[in-house]
């Protein structure tokens, strides 16, 4: 028998379990603290407008960040389209015809469900408070049935921001396209949309691709550039914002084939995040039933990525039908058939979607990197193990000393190797604190020029993973690091 106020053994294990969860939470959450810490500290990412106080879930890019974008930006571009003869690209404006976002159908169905807590005024997605704070599944709901649930337990929902349970406005669907006027005078401007998505510019100018290049079914138009939602909540990070980079392509196919590219598509875009060197283990695939699968797909699967809150989509592959070029072809009243001369027969092709955000994938590729190694010892390190094509710094250049003529040396070196790619000169602080620095930055090598050095041309060639280092010539550096940024 369990003494009074003692907890019985149930009890025990479920108030251990709780803590052992509320821990890893607590654990998970410093992680991606850590990492925003790193982001903002060697300049990858730093808040928006931060002087002004800042502008909520905004971000700049700073001088490394920029470069981890790009180096994503063209593996995706190398992979997705120049390695490929059945892809071409494109770039399309950011504001396109009102009228594409009424045929898309985001103009009556791009919304999240929202409600307001009438205590403090906070704004949050319904379906996310009733997943979160009653744990039941939204994901088959309609505005009806999640009223259903805010009318009967709306006591047991406390408000995130003040706490206050019962308190909350109807729920309403909240458009997420952001609106502007175009044009010089009041009396003739019209309001357009930025785009919520990349895809739409693609469907648009199909007709003007087939016409214009000598493109044949099967082939895909790839894009990537910058997206806008005026997201309800918008938080982790980077992982949600208003104003993101997406990366995607619209692969025009027969109808009857899109299964085949569909299974295509998942599988290279797998071996895809494998080839910049994303672990394996961080990565699952997540297939829709049919209550989640959107109004133009028959056939979704999410890649979705171990962030440090939890998995998360990370890449959307859709089958999305005829759906969008038929939707276009009646709105715009153009024939976007596609002819199929060789056959001689006309249709409107099926289209297999991969879609995927750059500044989720920057957030997935840094966390997948992230390492402390000898926590709480004095060899304790943060080190950024990233793929080394996409290591923004190929190698850090270092003179032991600034005097005695090594840092003529070292700058000869960085000189030298600027020519083949990105590297950075430091003769600041210890050679500890610059490896330190450079290991948080992803850079694969560190070359440090001696007092030897002026005695046999060689410096020290240190491996960022391995921390062991090595005797190479000068004038075979250039060799070595071409052959070691492949194999690292
Ligand atoms: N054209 C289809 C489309 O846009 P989506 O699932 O809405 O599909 C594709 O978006 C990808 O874009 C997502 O998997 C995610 O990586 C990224 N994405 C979407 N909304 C985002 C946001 N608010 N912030 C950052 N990335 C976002």
């Amino acid at each position: 028998m369990t003494e009074p106020g003692a907890l019985s053994q149930k009890d025990r294990f479920m108030s251990e379990k709780k803590q052992k969860n509320k821990k890893a939470e607590s654990a998970a959450e410093d992680t991606l603290k850590d990492i925003t810490a790193l982001c903002k500290r060697r300049g990858f990412v730093y808040p928006g407008s931060e002087i002004y106080g800042g502008l909520s879930n905004t971000f700049d890019y700073g001088p490394y960040g920029i470069e981890l974008l790009r180096n994503l930006k063209n593996e995706w571009w190398k992979s997705f389209v120049n390695n490929r003869s059945d892809v071409v690209g494109l770039d399309s404006s950011i504001m396109l015809h009102p009228a594409v976002w009424t045929a898309s159908g985001h103009v009556g169905s791009f919304n999240d469900p929202m409600v307001d807590c009438k205590g403090c005024r906070s704004r949050f997605r319904a379906d996310h408070l009733i997943e979160e704070t009653l744990k039941i599944e939204t994901n088959n709901m309609d505005l009806k049935d999640m009223q259903k649930i805010f009318s009967e337990k709306s006591a047991d929902i406390a408000c995130p921001t003040c706490g206050k349970k019962g308190d909350y406005t109807e729920i309403r669907q909240f458009n997420l396209m952001f609106q502007t006027k175009m044009g010089s005078t009041s009396d003739n401007d019209v309001t357009v949309y930025l785009r919520p998505e990349t895809a739409q510019g693609i469907f648009i100018n199909f007709k003007n691709i087939t016409d214009t290049c000598r493109v044949k079914i099967p082939f895909g138009v790839a894009q990537i550039g910058k997206s806008f939602r005026n997201e309800i909540i918008a938080r982790q990070f980077i992982f949600r914002t208003r104003e993101f980079e997406q990366m995607e392509m619209e692969f025009f196919c027969e109808p009857g084939s899109q299964k085949e590219w569909f299974d295509h598509w998942v599988a290279f875009c797998m071996d895809w995040l494998n080839s910049i060197g994303i672990n394996k283990e961080n990565v699952r695939l997540r297939y829709h039933d049919a209550e989640e699968l959107s109004f133009y797909s028959e056939n979704t699967a999410d890649i979705e990525f171990k962030f440090p809150f939890g998995w998360g989509e990370l890449w959307g592959i859709a089958s999305r039908t005829d759906y969008d070029l038929k939707k276009h072809a009646e709105h715009s009243k153009k024939n976007l058939e596609y002819n199929d001369q060789e056959n001689n027969k006309k249709f409107i092709p099926y289209v297999v979607e991969p879609a995927l955000g750059l500044n989720r994938l920057m957030l997935a590729v840094l966390s997948d990197a992230y390492f402390v190694e000898n926590e709480g010892t004095k060899e304790q390190r943060t080190v950024l193990k990233l793929h080394p094509k996409l290591s923004p710094v190929k190698a850090g250049i270092f003179p032991l000393q600034k005097k005695d003529g090594l840092s003529e040396i070292a700058m000869d070196i960085y000189k030298k190797l600027s020519v083949h790619f990105p590297v950075d000169y430091d003769a600041s602080g210890s050679i500890g604190k610059r490896y330190y620095r450079q290991d948080e930055l992803g850079t694969p090598f560190c070359i440090t020029v001696d007092y030897d050095t002026k005695e046999d041309g060689t410096v020290t060639v240190r491996n960022r993973d391995t921390t062991e280092q090595t005797r190479v010539k000068i004038e075979e550096l250039d060799v070595y690091l071409f052959k070691n940024l492949e194999t690292l």
